[in-house]
């Protein structure tokens, strides 16, 4: 048998307030009622401010109707006072709820937005690229260096004996003339000081302060009076020597050729050796690479690049340097970093390398987080 209605379980009417509102007139109910939605519609914590303000706030709603209870009758005033304590309690309470998920939310927003992934690798900046000359420096070294030398450097300013007397070129030699050299004002009767001309005047430096073994390379600054699309009087050179007790034309001959097929990254680079004469080195020789002349591709074709200078270290050179050569001997050479870099990259002005035009160098320059790395080996 059903229950009848009039023993269903009594249910709250729809339009029945909630627990804490009951026992509330309804002005307060309506102020509860009205504050709830207004918590409800505020997205962020302004809004939420300006809800607890208005309500709860010196001149707020709420404050209001409390100042407003001395003037209830007095046997009204006990309840109206008890229903007011609730709805304050009521509302400091949705407010501060509100206040918490806002609170949340906001953290949410912004943990989102900020959101970092440590696990990305670095991205290379766009400006602060390596320029090509230090670049080919960096690599020559590192060629080198794998070979076992170190890395010596001299003055942009040398005497005369160390930048070509040494090297036996007397004055007057027919191959000062080649260097168009940049001469400082003399000083003490000497021989004018010069810019350097290359980089050999360091050979000399190192036997003078190094007994051997000796296997070095040097990379920097040297100057000559001249200046068109492949020269400048401000270029650099790198220069190598090595010296043993056994050193012969073979070592010579492997290891340049090692360096030339590492820096150009081409394994089966033609070189050629080709007898030439420096007054330093005897026998010497002239190193050539294969390219194609029409095409400018390395490696490939039918003719010859000259690259650099090199030859066995004259024992008169040795002996200036107080090296005996019946005891010592080795082979040294001689390049230009320009050229090869010229070469390397396909670039067929030097001037621009001293220009610093920007978008020369955001088109040639090189990444600084990538290291130099030896693709051939060697
Ligand atoms: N010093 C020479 C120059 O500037 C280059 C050179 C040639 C250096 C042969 C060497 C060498 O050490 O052996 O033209």
């Amino acid at each position: 048998m059903r229950n009848g209605p009039a023993e269903a379980p009594p249910e709250r009417p729809l339009d029945e307030a909630p627990a804490e509102a009951r026992n509330m007139t309804d002005d307060l109910q309506a102020l509860k009622t009205e504050t709830d939605a207004a918590l409800a519609a505020a997205t962020d914590l302004r809004a939420w401010d300006a809800i607890r303000v208005a309500v709860l706030g010196r001149n707020g709603k709420l404050t209001a109707l409390l100042r407003d209870l001395g003037k209830t009758p007095p046997e009204e005033r006990r309840e109206r006072g008890a229903a007011l304590n609730r709805l304050k309690e009521a509302l400091t309470e949705a407010i501060d709820a509100r206040k918490a998920e806002l609170e949340d939310a906001a953290l949410e927003a912004r943990l989102a937005s900020e959101r970092i992934d440590p696990t990305l690798p670095p991205r290379p900046r766009e400006t602060g690229l390596i320029h090509p000359i230090a670049r080919t420096m960096e690599e020559i070294a590192a060629i080198f260096g794998a070979m076992g030398c170190t890395v010596s450097d001299g003055p942009d300013v040398e005497s005369d004996w160390l930048n070509f007397g040494a090297l036996n070129i007397p004055p007057h030699h027919p191959a000062r003339a080649d260097h168009d050299t940049f001469y400082l004002p003399p000083r003490d009767n000497q021989a004018p000081p010069v810019l350097r001309t290359h980089t050999s005047p360091v050979q000399i430096r190192t036997m003078l302060t190094q007994p051997p073994p000796i296997r070095t390379i040097v990379i920097g600054r040297t100057y000559r009076a001249d200046h068109d699309a492949t020269h400048s009087p401000m270029f650099h050179q790198c220069e190598g020597l090595v010296i043993d007790r056994d050193i012969t034309l073979g070592h010579l001959k492997g290891c340049l050729t090692d360096f030339l097929r590492a820096f150009f990254g081409i394994a089966d680079l033609p070189v050629r050796f080709r007898s030439s004469y420096f007054p330093f080195t005897e026998p010497s020789m002239e190193v050539d690479i294969g390219w194609d002349r029409k095409s400018g591709e390395l490696g490939r074709g039918a003719d010859w690049l000259e690259i650099l200078g090199s030859g066995m270290v004259h024992p008169r050179v040795l002996a200036n340097c107080g090296i005996d050569p019946r005891e010592w001997q080795g082979f040294a050479f001689g390049m230009g970093v320009e050229r090869v870099t010229m070469l390397k990259h396909g670039m067929a002005d030097l001037r621009p390398f001293y220009e610093s035009d920007i978008r020369w160098l955001r088109h040639y320059g090189f990444n600084p987080l990538a290291p130099t790395m030896l693709h051939e080996g060697v």
